[in-house]
């Protein structure tokens, strides 16, 4: 064991999911070992336990895979099991570190960022519940990385991580473990896997689009082998290291062939897509795309035909930003609705303590208390299910809770790279004129509320200030505006507008169309063109 002296960065602030930057930051010296580091450093108590490690495969993956072994077998880890490969989506290191009472996890990855020599990467420390670490120890993590001065490293070969068994390094166990049977195995127990085979068997097909990034093994596992789809029914299927120069961020712009072949008439009846590490889903049905939101209600109203879920589910649990659609399902079901700030870490705590069962994000996200992240396949087989067990396409199900609760219209527009003076200032000027707000009149709309949002953590009182900048009008519409925090250069904006429509009749407008007023409006509060120089958003989701 040596222990290396080093110095601080001072960029090493993990973001809404971990540290992420460019591939070339990562391979400035010491970078990686430093947050390794200051991870290990930040925690208590894991001498002789275990720490799981995978990442979705991009560039650079096995390069930091083999530091953090090294780095964890010198701070004194007994034990640590990798995907092989390297691999590991998010959603099954979730549910290994828990399934094996691991003491944490590293998840290497910068979820639906590209891969590449100069693309992005990132390191995100996981906690013992499976989930994201809470931001007590991302605060303490970040302290940590301003004042470090050494990392300890033993002197040792790289470990061969496509061998599947158990190898001593250094006096630490590193097992390579098969990085998709755990989780497809529990898949298994939550989903009514005979009703979706017997579905996919009378020829109703699905088509899942990987990406070239993480789940493409484990969509081939359980789609093609286990649900008995045709071979090839999984679309870029091979993780590689730079995701095949794809965007692995399944939306609308990025999975926009899969989204055109579904609607083809002689199409797949079925499609979906994830992101580079697995977490996140898109889902396309004949005709009807599925907005994440709607999607989270309606999985929560119809939770109960997975076997999984079979008891009822405890409470619901959304971003801030998501739309309200599933609140009136929890409203309907008499359960608990939970209002959190961007990033899947916040749901933690909610699931620990059993009031909430699932959860969702605007952000292509949904899960629920099986891991403690979100989970894109996951998400696709609750479809599925639900599907199978109504016998009813996407399009029938989603134009029916429409019209038992009412449409949430809603859309997000993304403003990106933008220059960060510009969009702190639009921000600035936003929370400046919020007192202001309520009572002014834009056209038809008044505003009610306005507010800057913060989260009160119910189960450890802890409080998330500055959240994002939320604009409610009289009838249920709103306009939401806050920066992201998983970009790696320049600023993002998103601006998150939503609009409800009970009336079933004027359920089919076109939702850019249907938010237009709103749209206008968020600009005039903003200030968005003047202060950007943008004429229009980079993405619309
Ligand atoms: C990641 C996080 C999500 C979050 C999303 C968007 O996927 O895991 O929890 O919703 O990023 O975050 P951003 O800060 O970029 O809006
Ligand atoms: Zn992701």
């Amino acid at each position: 064991m040596k222990t290396v002296s080093t110095t601080p960065y001072n960029d090493q602030k993990p973001g809404t999911s971990g540290l992420r930057k460019k591939v070339p930051v990562f391979q400035q010296p010491n970078y990686a070992e430093n947050f390794i580091q200051s991870i290990f450093d930040s925690l208590e108590g894991f001498e002789g336990k275990t720490l799981v490690i995978g990442g979705d495969g991009r560039y650079y993956n096995r390069e930091v895979i083999q530091k953090a072994l090294k780095m964890a077998a010198a701070s004194g880890f007994g034990k640590v099991m990798v995907g092989k490969g390297g691999i590991l989506s998010t959603p099954a290191a979730s549910h290994v570190i828990r399934k094996y009472g691991a003491f944490g996890g590293i998840v290497l990855s910068a979820s639906h960022n590209p891969g590449g020599p100069t693309e992005d990467f990132g390191i995100k420390y996981n906690i013992g519940n499976g989930g994201p670490a809470p931001e007590k120890i991302t605060d303490a993590i970040f302290a940590r990385t301003k004042v470090i001065d050494s990392y300890k490293i033993v002197d040792a070969d790289d470990v061969d991580l496509d061998a599947i068994g158990s190898v001593d390094l250094a006096g630490m166990t590193v097992e390579i473990i098969d990085p998709v049977a755990d989780y497809a195995d529990l898949m298994e127990t939550l989903f009514d896997f005979s009703a979706i085979r017997a579905l996919i068997g009378s020829g109703f097909r699905v088509v899942i689009d990987s990406m070239s990034a993480v789940t493409g093994p484990y969509a081939v596992e359980i789609l093609e082998k286990r649900l008995g789809a045709p071979q090839g029914s999984v679309r870029n299927a091979e993780p590689l290291p730079d995701f095949g120069h794809h965007h692995p961020d399944p939306n609308l712009v990025h999975a926009k062939e899969l989204y055109d072949d579904v609607m083809s008439a002689d199409g797949p009846d079925f499609g979906a897509a994830s992101d580079g590490d697995g977490d996140r889903n898109m889902v396309v049905g004949k005709g009807m795309f599925v907005t994440p939101s709607d999607s989270l209600a309606v999985i929560a109203a119809n939770a109960t035909l997975a076997p999984g879920y079979a008891g009822g589910i405890a409470g619901i649990a959304r971003s801030m930003p998501t739309s309200a659609a599933a609140d009136r399902v929890a409203e309907k079901l008499g359960i608990g609705m939970y209002e959190t700030p961007t990033g899947w870490k916040f749901f933690g705590n909610l699931l620990d303590a059993g009031k909430a069962t699932v959860c969702g994000e605007e952000s292509f996200g949904t899960g629920s208390n099986h891991v403690r992240e979100k989970d894109g396949l996951w998400a696709v087989l609750f479809w599925l299910n639900i599907i199978a067990a109504r016998k009813e396409g996407v399009k029938d199900i989603i134009t029916k809770h429409w019209a038992e609760f009412g449409r949430n219209y809603y859309s997000r527009h993304d403003y990106e790279e933008v220059d960060t003076d510009a969009a702190n200032g639009l921000m600035a000027n936003l929370r400046d004129k919020l007192a202001t707000l309520p009572g002014q009149r834009f056209g038809a709309l008044t505003v009610s509320t306005a507010d800057d949002f913060a989260y009160n953590d119910p189960v450890d009182g802890s409080v998330s200030k500055n959240q994002g900048i939320r604009v409610l009008f009289e009838g249920g519409s709103r306009v939401v505006f806050r920066l992201s925090g998983t970009g790696t250069s320049g600023a993002t904006l998103r601006v998150y507008v939503e609009r409800y429509e009970p009336d079933a009749a004027r359920h089919g407008i076109e939702t850019q169309e249907a938010l237009a007023d709103l749209i206008a409006v968020a600009d005039e509060i903003a200030e968005i063109k003047a202060r950007t120089g943008r004429d229009a958003p980079t993405v619309i989701t």
